[in-house]
């Protein structure tokens, strides 16, 4: 197989595992070249792509736009706090507006589920999703799930066992990393509270723990998500110290165990909370390598999308 399945990517679950398999090999070439001391190819020059962000970020904004100047794209950046948005322009027209300055591709974040899809049918452009509300982060599963073969050095998830911890319920990087994961073939848990564990998780096919230590013992790889303060309009726990007594994670966690396991998070990071400094800075931490595969990974979406419109 060497083209997608869909012309846009707005989440994993729509994705075949052939799709996320030809993601990683094209990913595999475009990380050689990023050992390069040339680090650009001219794969994109004719594309031009905005940068749209409604939300805050780091690893995904700054990971994108190194991805297209890696891949000799024309890019601009638009965030929602210097624009028009605040004078009662709707999302359509701003897309548009940018579009009508001859843009081929939009990657967006947003704080709405659905966001991305919603653009992908209202307006003439390949759509990525850089994260939508609670929805999905499909290239954040990439980028991990790519983490993890090759930290593990596998091609085949059968049999490989991973726990994401935290705050499901409120986590795009929960979801998109169940559908990546589970299309690959690992046997896939979460684990914490139970009021941020969603009712209808087991149904998608993942085992749900309570108790960290017992999902510690039972996986290879545990993936430590945020507390997401800023999409709770309610208590769902006592205090963040009660929190991290239960489920953050920290060398007495690991050493208890009678084997090693990989250490991931997607970022931001809150030590001392989801997980101590220690374990983070750890040799069982491949946290910056997640960051730095965000780069490959987001260069081969953009590269096999632009392929798209030449089919
Ligand atoms: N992992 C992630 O999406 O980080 P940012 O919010 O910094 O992009």
């Amino acid at each position: 197989m060497t083209r997608l399945s869909s012309n846009h990517l707005l989440g994993l679950k729509n994705l075949t595992s052939e799709d996320i398999q030809l993601i990683f090999e094209t990913a595999d070439n475009f990380k050689a070249v990023l050992n390069r001391p040339i680090k650009k190819v001219p794969s994109l020059r004719d594309i031009t792509i905005a940068n749209v962000f409604f939300e805050n970020s780091t690893r995904t904004k700054i990971s994108f736009e190194l991805a297209e100047k890696r891949l000799s794209a024309d890019i601009v950046n638009f965030s929602s706090g210097s624009s028009s948005i605040s004078k009662g322009e709707t999302l359509i027209d701003t897309v548009n507006n940018i579009l009508s300055m001859k843009v081929d591709m939009v990657v967006m974040r947003h704080p709405a589920p659905g966001a991305a899809l919603f653009l992908s049918k209202n307006v003439d452009a390949q759509i990525i999703n850089a994260g939508d509300g609670t929805h999905e982060h499909p290239t954040q599963a990439l980028l991990d799930a790519y983490s993890i073969r090759e930290e593990l050095e596998i091609d085949d998830f059968k049999g490989k066992k991973v726990v994401i911890v935290g705050d499901i319920l409120h986590s795009r990087v929960a979801l998109s990393n169940i559908y990546c994961l589970l299309k690959l073939g690992a046997d896939v848990a979460v684990c914490g509270p139970p009021t941020l564990i969603p009712k209808y998780i087991s149904a998608l096919g993942v085992t749900v723990f309570f108790n960290l230590q017992e999902a510690l013992n039972w996986c290879d790889v545990a993936n430590m998500l945020r507390i997401q303060m800023e999409r709770q309009d309610t208590k769902y726990f006592p205090s963040l110290r009660e929190y991290s007594m239960q489920f953050g994670l920290t060398m007495n966690h690991l050493e208890a165990l009678d084997k090693k396991i990989t250490i991931m998070h997607p970022g931001p990071i809150n030590r001392g909370v989801e997980i101590s400094s220690e374990v983070a800075d750890s040799a069982q931490s491949i946290i910056l390598n997640q960051v730095e595969n965000g780069v490959a990974i987001r260069m081969a979406v953009l590269y096999l999308l632009a392929a798209q419109r030449e089919a």
